[in-house]
């Protein structure tokens, strides 16, 4: 195995090889054991600065990264788009050009508009981690949840998965397709039709519409949330309807004749894409999802860190 990443930036899954994944697992499994320990910092990025830029709003992801950061001895600024000058009109780039003056090394940055990573990347002298760009991709939230199948299954490949939801605005969706097919899984995505991309059988995936003929195919079901805030349409009749045909419930749950894993990136709309009984439940390993992100995010950053001092 490669000691050293192929990419010096991480925009999306799909410019990663099956090698990186292996080695942020690897160096991931090693921090976990650190932050599970009573002194959980190691002084490994203690010359580097990281700035965390917020376009947009998050809990997990912006908590997990500092955190991450903090726990490798890295000095972070935090930076809030609703808090700051771009509200009196500053671009992208001023805005990172001037925080990049600052001797900043590496910028984690979540934007709405699709591509703005890698527009970053062109365009300013640091390394960039993508946090989530619109509806394209959330490169650090894949590789969570495919290390927390690898935890709770012993392996990705070979595993079937099935993502549920609204396909056609999740980032989620999109780079889950990328790493679970890098990793040798196989992927079906359900939902209704409006929700779900043209096309998307191109990307070696299946198609599935009834939820429970997916549960029943599946040995991970990762349940997506209705993106409202993205959506400009109606795309199904109503909530109600919607919770009727895609919404996991635990008598549905029980009715398989088998386990499965039950996913959930967050935020979690309780009572529409999940009920909080399985939510709640040993089937789910949502909180696990979160928990193994701290250990994935110190991975990429100390390995992409690594990048920047050669
Ligand atoms: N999963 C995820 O990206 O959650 P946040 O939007 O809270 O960061």
């Amino acid at each position: 195995m490669s000691s050293e990443l192929s990419v010096k930036h991480l925009l999306g899954i799909k410019y990663l090889q099956k090698e990186d994944i292996e080695l942020i697992f690897k160096t991931a499994d090693h921090f976990k054991e650190v932050i599970n320990r009573p002194i959980k910092k190691v002084p490994s990025l203690r010359d580097i600065t990281i700035a965390n830029l917020f376009f947009e709003n998050s809990t997990r992801t912006r908590l997990s990264f500092e955190l991450a950061e903090k726990r490798l001895s890295a000095d972070v600024i935090n930076f809030s788009a609703a808090s700051s000058s771009v509200k009196k009109g500053e671009t992208l780039i001023d805005t990172v050009n001037n925080i990049l003056s600052m001797k900043v090394d590496m910028v984690v940055m979540r934007h709405p508009n699709p591509g703005a990573g890698i527009f970053l990347s062109k365009h300013v002298n640091a390394s960039i981690v993508n946090a989530g760009d619109g509806a394209h991709e959330h490169p650090t939230q894949a590789l969570l949840d495919s290390y927390s199948i690898r935890e709770r299954l012993g392996e990705v490949a070979g595993k079937k998965v099935v993502i549920v939801g609204d396909i056609l605005h999740s980032r989620v969706a999109l780079s889950n397709i990328f790493a679970l097919k890098l990793q040798g899984a196989e992927v079906k995505v359900c939902g209704p039709k409006t929700l779900i991309p043209k096309h998307i059988e191109s990307l070696g995936v299946g198609v599935e519409t009834n939820l429970k003929a997916a549960l029943e195919w599946c040995d991970v079901a990762n349940m997506l949330r209705v993106q409202n805030e993205r959506m400009d349409i109606s795309y199904f009749p109503s909530t109600r309807e919607y919770v009727k045909q895609f919404g996991l419930n635990l008598p549905l749950l029980e009715s398989l004749k088998k386990e499965i894993v039950i996913m959930h990136p967050g935020p979690i709309n309780r009572g529409v894409e999940i009920t909080s009984d399985v939510a709640d439940s040993d089937h789910a390993i949502i909180l696990d999802q979160v928990q193994n992100g701290v250990a994935v995010r110190m991975a990429v950053i100390y390995l992409l860190a690594a990048k920047i001092k050669q």
